[in-house]
């Protein structure tokens, strides 16, 4: 996670973005505190990256890359009011992988030179890599992900997948990895929560064909940004605002734990946005 200290909406590059709507940078910071607390009272490690002034996007952690099978690759931004964030992440992978905070044979990669916002756009779930494309990542990223990640060698398939609603421009707002499948046992198939309508219809059918037994979220729930959550498999981290889309966790045996991060929301990010996970082993391996 990368605290708020430089955070602010000076420039508008998603639809929730209003440099004309003030942001209170103490609250900011309050909030994503409590999401970090919670996240330590149910027992999760949390590192820190050092925020940079004058990137005040760079508290969504979740865009700075991807790391799987403890090989971590730095973004790159469509953007450029967010292009030096990737040097600062990549820095960070870099010392996470001496200290060993990325598994016994953890490495930084580099960044990426294609177009890729990282968990923002790319969810693993069991041993599919979800990519979403058509607003931040490229297909040419996904490709590169695939590539300088090894996902072949780890056992895992890239999945692309179409947002078409500028409102739910990273793959993070539409869709959900509640139970990544590998989490306790790698039996169970994968659990995900996704609006269909965010979706292009060649994608939809994909996700109806891979998830059929997915939670169907409603557009209520993603402009909450219930889908923006973060699960451990038990705990679902989301926007206490979401309070219907709790509910439904509720009825599907998730215990869901409800964050107040509207300051963040600001900026077009929720909790997942602010969250990059740290995968020191290929799923399937104990974590
Ligand atoms: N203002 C940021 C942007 O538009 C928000 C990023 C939200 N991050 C996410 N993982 N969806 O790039």
């Amino acid at each position: 996670m990368c605290p708020p200290t430089y955070f602010g909406v000076v420039y508008a590059i998603n639809p929730w973005m209003d440099p004309g709507r003030p942001v209170d940078v103490d609250r900011a910071l309050a909030q994503w505190q409590g999401l970090r607390e919670a996240y330590e009272r149910g027992g999760h490690t949390v590192h820190v990256v050092d925020p940079v002034p004058g990137l005040p996007d760079m508290v969504y952690a979740a865009n700075g890359g991807l790391v799987i099978g403890g090989r971590a690759l730095a973004a790159r931004f469509r953007y450029e009011q967010r292009w030096a964030e990737s040097p600062a992440y990549e820095r960070w992978f870099a010392a996470a992988a001496r200290a060993g905070v990325l598994g016994p044979g953890g490495e930084s990669v580099g960044q990426a030179t294609e177009i890729d916002e990282g968990e923002g756009d790319l969810l693993l779930a069991g041993r599919y890599l979800l990519a979403g494309t058509g607003f931040r990542t490229t297909p040419a990223g996904h490709a590169e992900v695939a590539a300088r990640l090894r996902l072949d060698a780890q056992g895992i398939s890239l999945v692309p997948l179409e947002l078409v609603d500028p409102r739910y421009y990273h793959l993070d707002t539409a869709l959900a990895v509640l139970d990544d499948g590998a989490l306790e046992d790698s039996c169970h198939a994968p659990l995900v929560a996704y609006l269909p309508d965010a979706f292009s219809p060649a994608s939809r059918e994909t996700l109806r064909t891979l998830f059929p037994d997915a939670i169907l979220a409603t557009p209520d729930d993603a402009a909450a940004f219930g889908l923006n959550a973060v699960s451990d498999g038990r705990h679902v981290y989301l926007n206490a605002a979401a309070t219907a889309f709790a509910h439904t966790l509720r009825g599907h045996g998730f215990a869901p734990v409800p964050i107040e991060i509207d300051e963040l929301i600001k900026g077009g990010g929720a909790v997942k946005c602010c969250t990059l996970t740290l995968r020191p082993h290929a799923p399937g391996r104990p974590t």
